[in-house]
């Protein structure tokens, strides 16, 4: 074996991780070795920063269970989670593009009626979510299931009141015409969680650490890959800024303020001036269908 030097580390080190039997799991690992290397190479830390870093790491792991992921969010801040995303769903033009399931999503949403309220007294100004679920050629997609979340008109997720009842969530299913409706409320900017180490970082960066107003869609129908996505609110300022850079050009939706005495998607008389967003999913067909739409979502 050569002697180890700054000049010879890098090629010993690859040359023994060229022995793993496992073809994929060699190349992660000589990739990400090569990297790391150059990425030493190139800032040359100090002993303490290196340090700093790995305590940083072991309080990210130490802040993530099964209700809070703190290695996710520094995955996302750091553009990695959208650009998994981006590799993974490379579709046509005129399907609806996917984007992060984020920190929120729950398995066990309630499943309601079409038309159900999922704001139940949620503070926040009244909004109606309608549209359809279609195929590549405009056809309607009857029966495909729409898990929808959001955080109240405070910008704050069921997990984050420290409920255990789901709030601001639920399960619906497109009629024959494939269309929807639900009421809720408008949603609002909020910041992603700043008390734990991505938190930390970001508070020293002077990067934004808002996501503009959103609403989560995971929608799944027989013969059609799952969509998970978001409708970003056009006006809202932080729509160049997200901190996850979720937003791509298709999900910003109009949210139109409509009159009291407007009719509502459920076909009723407002009362109070409310929002209305209009939007039709286009779902991708799947080769083989019977491999479509798995019952339940990443994590
Ligand atoms: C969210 O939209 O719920 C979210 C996504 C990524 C990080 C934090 C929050
Ligand atoms: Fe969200």
């Amino acid at each position: 074996m050569p002697y180890v030097t700054e000049m010879t580390i890098t090629d010993i080190v690859l040359e023994r991780w060229m022995a793993v039997p496992d073809p994929r799991l060699r190349q992660i690992m000589r990739s990400m070795i090569a990297h790391l290397h150059a990425f030493v190479r190139e800032i040359e830390p100090t002993e303490e920063e290196w340090m700093t870093a790995i305590e940083w790491l072991t309080r990210t792991g130490k802040q993530s269970n099964d209700k809070r992921q703190e290695f996710i969010l520094a995955s996302d801040v750091v553009g990695v989670s959208m650009l998994v995303d981006c590799i993974n769903h490379r579709l046509p033009g005129e399907v609806t593009p996917t984007t992060v399931t984020g920190p929120f999503h729950v398995h066990d949403s309630p499943e309601l009626a079409d038309g159900a309220d999922i704001a139940r007294g949620a503070p926040g100004e009244p909004c109606y979510i309608t549209g359809s679920v279609r195929n590549l050629s405009g056809a309607p997609i009857a029966g495909a299931t729409l898990d929808i979340w959001q955080a109240d008109g405070e910008g704050l997720y069921d997990a984050q009141r420290g409920s255990d009842d789901p709030w601001m969530r639920g399960i619906f299913k497109s009629g024959d015409d494939g269309r929807f409706v639900v009421q809720t409320v408008l949603p609002v900017p909020y910041s992603i969680p700043m008390d734990g180490s991505v938190g930390e970082v970001m508070s020293r960066t002077g990067i934004s650490p808002m996501r503009p107003s959103h609403i989560h869609f995971l929608i799944e129908a027989h013969g059609h890959r799952r969509l998970i996505t978001h409708l970003f609110k056009r006006s809202c300022p932080y729509i160049e800024t997200d901190v996850v850079y979720g937003v791509k050009a298709p999900l910003i939706a109009e949210f139109k303020l409509m009159p009291a005495g407007s009719t509502t998607p459920k076909g009723k008389i407002a009362e109070r001036p409310c929002w209305l967003l209009e939007y039709d999913f286009v779902l991708q067909p799947v080769e083989n269908a019977s491999a479509a739409a798995p019952a339940s979502a990443a994590a």
